[in-house]
């Protein structure tokens, strides 16, 4: 479908998103948004190390002895090493998975400094496919809405399909209350990145363009598009696909969410099959 705009990549949903983007004429080259070279430190600014072993913490608190515990859309495993950190000696097992291969690479690269009382490993694979049984999964980070609403549910049904009776599914996803319009200047250790957000509100995707420049490369482009869901409305695609919501929260302190909220933790639970 091509409308106004053009058809966008990774979904039937045409976005009133202008195509073309001016940020690409100052750069070299275009890089994958989530290519691990400048992809790992971006967000450094806000993924610290301690708001990361909260988040981890979190998860964490829903695993018990031996559970296998699924990092759905890993990146290059910060939550899954925090977890593994938290859970060591509990017998349970982390599998992260991840299509980005730059990103497994990275990953494995990170377990190499763990002792060998934890097993964690990653897998280059699509969680919309990925078999991995399991008794906890989690899709946390914003790793939803990039194939649009149609791929969520894909993925979605593959996490019913992996996990156990009773298993438990966690997502958090910032919701379209972040209010992501604008370009803005930051640092990540390394970098200076320049970031324009475009948010089409009839259609909820977002347009995240980059300008990415380090000292001695050349600047490079990159741009991803996410579906971006309400709070309420994630909830419902979850229900949809056979889960109980248990928790939806504002955050890893457990506040209770509110449709004004700009981040959603959801916990849901599997019915028993
Ligand atoms: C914003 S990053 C978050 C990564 C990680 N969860 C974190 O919090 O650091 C989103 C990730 O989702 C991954 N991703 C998106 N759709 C996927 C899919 N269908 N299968 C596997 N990975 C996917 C991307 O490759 C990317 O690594």
């Amino acid at each position: 479908m091509t409308g106004k705009h053009g058809a966008i990549a990774g979904g039937a949903e045409t976005v009133g998103l202008p195509q073309h983007d001016p940020l690409r004429e100052f750069a070299a080259e275009e890089v994958d948004f989530f290519e691990a070279d400048t992809y790992c430190d971006l967000y450094s600014y806000y993924w610290t190390p301690e708001r990361t072993r909260e988040e981890a913490e979190f998860i964490a608190s829903y695993c018990t002895s031996y559970s296998v515990v699924l990092d759905i859309a890993c990146g290059f495993g910060r939550h899954a090493l925090a977890v593994a950190d938290i859970l060591r000696g509990s017998n349970c097992t982390i599998v992260g998975c991840d299509r980005n291969r730059s990103l497994i690479d990275a990953a494995r690269a990170r377990t190499r400094e763990l002792d060998e009382t934890i097993r964690l490993a990653f897998q280059l694979a699509d969680a919309t496919e990925f078999r991995q049984p399991c008794d906890v999964a989690y899709i946390v980070g914003n790793s939803l809405g990039y194939e649009g609403e149609e791929g969520d549910v894909r993925l979605l049904r593959n996490a019913a399909r992996n996990l156990r009776p009773g298993g438990r599914l966690i997502v958090q996803e910032t919701t379209t209350k972040v209010n992501p319009g604008g370009a803005a200047w930051f640092g990540a250790p390394g970098m200076l990145v320049l970031e324009e957000r475009r948010f089409d509100p009839t259609s909820s995707w977002l347009r995240v363009s980059h300008l990415r420049l380090r000292p001695q490369h050349a600047a490079v482009f990159a741009e991803t598009r996410l579906r971006m869901y309400g709070g309420t409305e994630l909830l419902d695609r979850i229900k949809a696909v056979g889960f109980t919501v248990e928790s939806v929260y504002a955050d890893v302190d457990r506040r209770q969410y509110s449709e004004a909220d700009v981040e959603v933790w959801l916990v849901a639970r599997l019915a028993e099959k």
